[in-house]
């Protein structure tokens, strides 16, 4: 048909599937989604979509709610700490398809936020409407010019990352927070108590495209020997919390939409109240222990690992002899901004679900029973 004839039409160059050349494009991609709306010199943010009178619209509103499916709401989930942190406002996040089975109140004075790598999303679609009947004011991040959700929306951005083939999510993810990480510094930039923090996040998107390249160069080499380890694994399990949390869920997205091996995202917040049963010294456990305010309760999600013969695996950005010394293994990735590490976080994780589809002969650009764009209810 007429998409297999488009998509054969997109070169791989010199990778073997898509997804990987979508992997190591993130470098440049996520400079793209900035391009022409960032000033690192004045420090200033300018989105098409957010003219002065929607940021108003936005910033008088009575809450923001995020709606969205799949990596979409993990990209959501990952940005919402900032949006706590820069304004004023209620955030909620909202799955698309549990949204419409509840039905929740919707006021006119809401702004609903769908994020949608394809804009076409059935889910996220119907969602759309629901609030449209609300008289609420409709936002639209994706990444597809023209699509239903950009067409529908009253005002948003694009993704600007450039056609994402593979079925599993990377580019998009990582725009995703990028272009929402701008959002929400348009939004804060009239408030003064909050230049330093805006700045620091400003400085660290400034250097993000050489922090993703770096990413790549170090762990590549780690994360082949990790997917040779981990090949019979039963299940996988994820922990973080705090920033990381989104890292975990889009962890496990990502090697269970691969590799067809259970794998979950858990908050480690939450290891006693069910998830510690899980542990033995046959289970692989991922646990992210990059350095934010939340890492001495990252080293003791670790002990609490250890002490139940798990053999953990630690996601670190800096060196740390307490994790390096309960941690089996150790994935080193740079050092970023606390709000941002998420992104950095998420690309040994892609690179994971990757090596581990390829040695077990999957499908890596389609995987079985999954489709790019999910236009049925
Ligand atoms: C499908 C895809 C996922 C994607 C989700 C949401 O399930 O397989 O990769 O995250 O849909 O898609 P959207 O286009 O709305 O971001």
């Amino acid at each position: 048909n007429q998409l297999e004839i488009a998509v054969e039409s997109l070169s791989k160059g010199p990778y073997a599937h898509f997804m990987l050349k979508e992997i190591y494009e993130q470098s440049e991609s996520v400079m793209n989604s900035m391009r022409g709306r960032l000033n690192f010199q004045t420090k200033s943010v300018m989105l098409g979509g957010l003219s002065e009178e929607n940021v108003y619209t936005i910033n008088s509103s009575r809450r923001i709610l995020f709606i969205s499916c799949g990596t979409s709401l993990n990209a959501c989930l990952a940005v919402r700490p900032t949006f706590d942190e820069l304004l004023n406002l209620p955030i909620a996040m909202e799955n698309a398809s549990d949204f419409l089975d509840r039905q929740p109140h919707v006021f006119r004075d809401d702004v609903c936020v769908f994020v949608s790598q394809s804009g076409e999303t059935a889910d996220t679609l119907r969602a759309l409407e629901y609030c449209q009947k609300k008289g609420a004011t409709l936002v639209g991040f994706t990444n597809t010019v023209g699509s239903s959700i950009s067409r529908l929306t009253h005002f948003g951005s694009h993704l600007n990352c450039g056609v994402e083939v593979g079925v599993a999510s990377t580019k998009a993810f990582t725009s995703q927070i990028v272009v929402m990480m701008l959002a929400v510094l348009r939004l804060s930039d009239d408030s003064r108590r909050l230049a330093p923090r805006r700045h620091e996040i400003m400085d660290a998107l400034s250097r993000l495209s050489a922090d993703v390249a770096e990413c790549l160069r170090m762990v590549a080499p780690k994360v082949k020997a990790l997917a040779q380890r981990l090949l019979d694994a039963k299940s996988v399990l994820v922990l973080g919390r705090g920033y990381q949390f989104a890292s975990c869920l889009e962890a496990a997205l990502k090697i269970k939409e691969l590799t067809y091996v259970h794998t979950e995202g858990i908050n480690s917040g939450e290891l006693k109240h069910g998830p510690l049963a899980l542990i033995d010294e046959n289970i692989p456990v991922i646990i992210f222990c990059t350095k934010d305010a939340h890492i001495d309760r990252a080293r003791s999600a670790i002990q609490q690992v250890r002490a139940r013969k798990g053999k953990p695996i630690a996601i670190i950005s800096e060196r740390d002899e307490e994790v390096e010394a309960a941690a089996d293994d150790i994935i080193q990735v740079p050092q970023t901004v606390d709000c941002l590490q998420a992104l950095i976080n998420i690309i040994p994780m892609q690179m994971l679900a990757y090596e581990l589809a390829v040695l077990r002969g999957n499908n890596v650009d389609c995987p079985r029973n999954l489709a790019k764009s999910v236009t049925t209810q």
